[in-house]
């Protein structure tokens, strides 16, 4: 059989049929509300779809399947439905009777897409019953999208939402995107781009936010709050003051008329996302203000309301000298913000990413996790490819969340990023998301997969990558022999792409600014701060204690770990240490004989990959194949580009040929 793939309707295909057909064929909804309602539509419209199952909209009590809330359905049908946490839901099958009921409407909503999936891969059997919550109450995307209509670091079309410097967009494409987000389990969407030519500024004016408004309501039935992107700076370019600093009488009042405008179009917001001094942007800096002062100002005018701001933590000094030493850009973040930990008011979120550079392929992660201990913190991570193949090369990112997720930063008992977030320490996760105009909405097919598992480890960061893999690949590829071959690709994806990329965690080998391709040295003399400084004995920035200090930021347990170079976990080492070439690994190897081993294996890797999906060719249906072909192919030159650049490189530094004898060009 061929496995059709409507690419647009990406982890919700059509099946041949349900299991308890019988109960599903009429779905009642007991109670009335906004999100309930629609749930009840959704689970209908989808079982009619996708499942051939004629879903009516019933009589009452006796429907089938019952939807509704856990207090509602206990209080009229007499039930004692358990009661979960926020969002969450209980899914309740007997011979009888289908019941998904959610701790709030919200959670109803959740429960139905969860019980598709399941109905989906056929693991609806009589006598289940699943409660489920989510871990995190802040689960959220942030859009890069611009005015124009193009997408900072987009790799997937023109934006969602804007076209030619206006609010415009095709309705019935932002619903199926709520749909996709809520399905798993994402609740807060920040629009209004990241630049000064983003449309952050436009959209809090009288002109735009009835457009805004109109976008959130399109989001609202599926339990989506808006965020919106504000220019630090807005009270001075926006509302023609003489100054923006957070502490002048007029600024904190100017902010707090225009929340209040803002609440009347959209009651519901979520609150703001800032990106402020960083990368050139406005911010308190500017005032001599530190940036606590900075994200209060803004907290005190959304408190009333009930919004949050999103700060975010991706500040440093972007304007750097290459000669000077003195300034180790990974440092920024904590050197920043860990002083002011409890400086920051209650309803400010403060979004850290990852890793103390910027969404690399291998970094460390970002030391100020679990140090901030009085303050709300997200963590931010980067569904859109950036540096990590533009969605030309497959690359699935849900393998290094998990890692991400598991690191242990040694602060307390339960200390890992995983536990950090279910016990509440970390208040949410933050991303950009990979979508487009693209008919299939992530340019490569497969990277929906991102998405999808995106929103998967918000919801249950335990989940492993591998079981997100499978779920997804069994939901999108309904034959199972390409469901395999596809999540076996994803799981290989992203240790291939790490193998061909800047080894060993050293970071930035990348062309600059467009972040696609090796560059070995295209930022070693730029003003950003990334440098590797390799010379013809040694590479890498000593970062121990001795060094720039920034090991010293973690805690004591891992600065010792990292700190010592036969203890600093390998694939990262270069990160943390200067090298030399022929230091001796622990496979017995040297540094570099390392490098050319992980760019030759990274290389076949892809080759591989190439092959078995070439194997899928009778299974899969033309279009879905060729396509995905095509960037293998773009992949495959872009490995053996980063190999030979690399290898080369190396050789040339230090005249020191591949122990096995392969060909690296002279
Ligand atoms: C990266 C990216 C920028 C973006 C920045 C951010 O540096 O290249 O385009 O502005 O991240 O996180 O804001």
């Amino acid at each position: 059989m061929i496995c059709n793939l409507k690419e647009y309707d990406c982890w919700f295909q059509r099946r041949a049929c349900a299991p308890l057909a019988r109960l599903l064929s009429s779905v009642g909804l007991l109670e009335q509300g906004l999100i309930l309602e629609n749930a009840a539509m959704e689970l209908r419209a989808l079982l009619t779809k996708n499942f051939a199952v004629l879903s009516l909209a019933a009589e009452g009590k006796d429907a089938g399947t019952l939807i509704g809330t856990i207090a509602g359905l206990n209080a009229r049908l007499g039930l004692e439905l358990p009661s979960t946490k926020a969002e969450g839901f209980v899914i309740k099958v007997s011979g009888a009777r289908i019941i998904i009921a959610g701790q709030d409407e919200a959670g109803a909503l959740y429960g139905i897409y969860r019980f598709l999936s399941l109905l989906a891969l056929d693991k609806i059997d009589e006598g289940i019953e699943i409660i489920d919550a989510p871990a995190t109450p802040f689960r959220s995307l942030t859009h890069w999208d611009n005015i124009s209509g193009d997408v900072v670091r987009g790799y997937a079309g023109k934006s969602l939402f804007y076209k030619d410097g206006r609010v415009d967009y095709d309705e019935q494409r932002v619903i199926d995107y709520a749909r996709l987000l809520a399905s798993v389990g994402i609740n807060r969407l920040a629009i209004g781009g990241i630049f000064g030519t983003g449309p952050g500024q436009l959209l809090i004016t009288e002109a735009m936010l009835p457009d805004v408004a109109r976008l959130a309501a399109l989001f609202r039935p599926f339990g989506v709050k808006l965020l919106l992107n504000v220019k630090f700076s807005a009270p001075y370019t926006l509302g023609k003051l003489a100054t923006a600093d957070p502490l002048d009488a007029a600024v904190a009042a100017w902010w707090k008329e225009r929340a209040d405008l803002i609440y009347r179009y959209i009651p519901d917001l979520a609150g703001f996302v800032v990106k402020a001094d960083s990368e050139l942007e406005p911010g308190p800096f500017n005032y001599g203000r530190n940036h606590a002062e900075g994200a209060n100002v803004l907290a005190v005018a959304l408190a009333p309301h009930g919004g949050e701001v999103v700060w975010r933590c991706f500040v440093y000094n972007c304007v750097q000298d290459w000669r000077d030493r003195s300034i180790d850009r990974a440092r920024a973040a904590y050197d920043i913000f860990k002083p002011l930990d409890g400086a920051f008011a209650g309803n400010v979120l403060l979004q850290v990413k990852f890793g103390p550079y910027d969404f690399q392929v291998l970094e460390p992660v970002s030391p100020l996790f679990g140090a901030l201990s009085k303050t709300r913190y997200t963590l931010e991570l980067q569904v859109t490819q950036e540096y990590t193949g533009q969605q030309i090369d497959l690359c699935y990112l849900p393998y290094n969340w998990e890692r991400i997720l598991g690191f242990d930063t040694r602060y307390g008992l339960r200390s890992t990023l995983r536990e950090l977030l279910v016990d509440g320490e970390i208040a949410g996760v933050g991303a950009i998301p990979n979508v487009g105009l693209d008919h299939n909405w992530t340019g490569h097919p497969l990277a929906q997969a991102n998405l999808y598992g995106y929103g998967r480890l918000c919801w249950d960061p335990c989940l492993s990558a591998e079981l997100i893999a499978r779920e997804w690949s069994a939901l999108t590829f309904v034959d199972a022999r390409v469901a395999d071959t596809v999540s076996g690709l994803l799981l290989r994806s992203y240790p291939a792409y790490e193998k061909y990329n800047a080894p060993f965690g050293v970071c930035f080998m990348v062309t600059p600014a467009w972040h696609y391709g090796p560059n070995i040295e295209g930022y070693e003399f730029s003003l950003w701060g990334t440098y590797h400084r390799a010379d013809r004995f040694a590479i890498g920035i000593d970062r121990t204690a001795t060094g720039t200090g920034y090991v010293t930021q973690y805690a004591p347990e891992n600065a010792a770990l990292f700190g010592d170079p036969a203890t600093c976990p390998e694939q990262l080492i270069l990160f943390f240490h200067r090298l030399r070439y022929d230091y001796v690994m622990k496979n017995g190897q040297t540094l570099l004989q390392n490098i050319y081993d992980t760019h030759f294996e990274g290389y076949d890797e892809v080759k591989q990959m190439l092959e078995l999906w070439k194997g899928l060719k009778d299974w899969i249906d033309e279009p879905t194949y060729s396509q995905v072909l095509a960037r293998f192919e773009c992949q495959l030159a872009n490995a053996r580009e980063w190999r030979d650049q690399i290898n080369t490189y190396f050789w040339r530094k230090t005249g020191v040929a591949d122990a096995k004898g392969r060909k690296i060009y002279e």
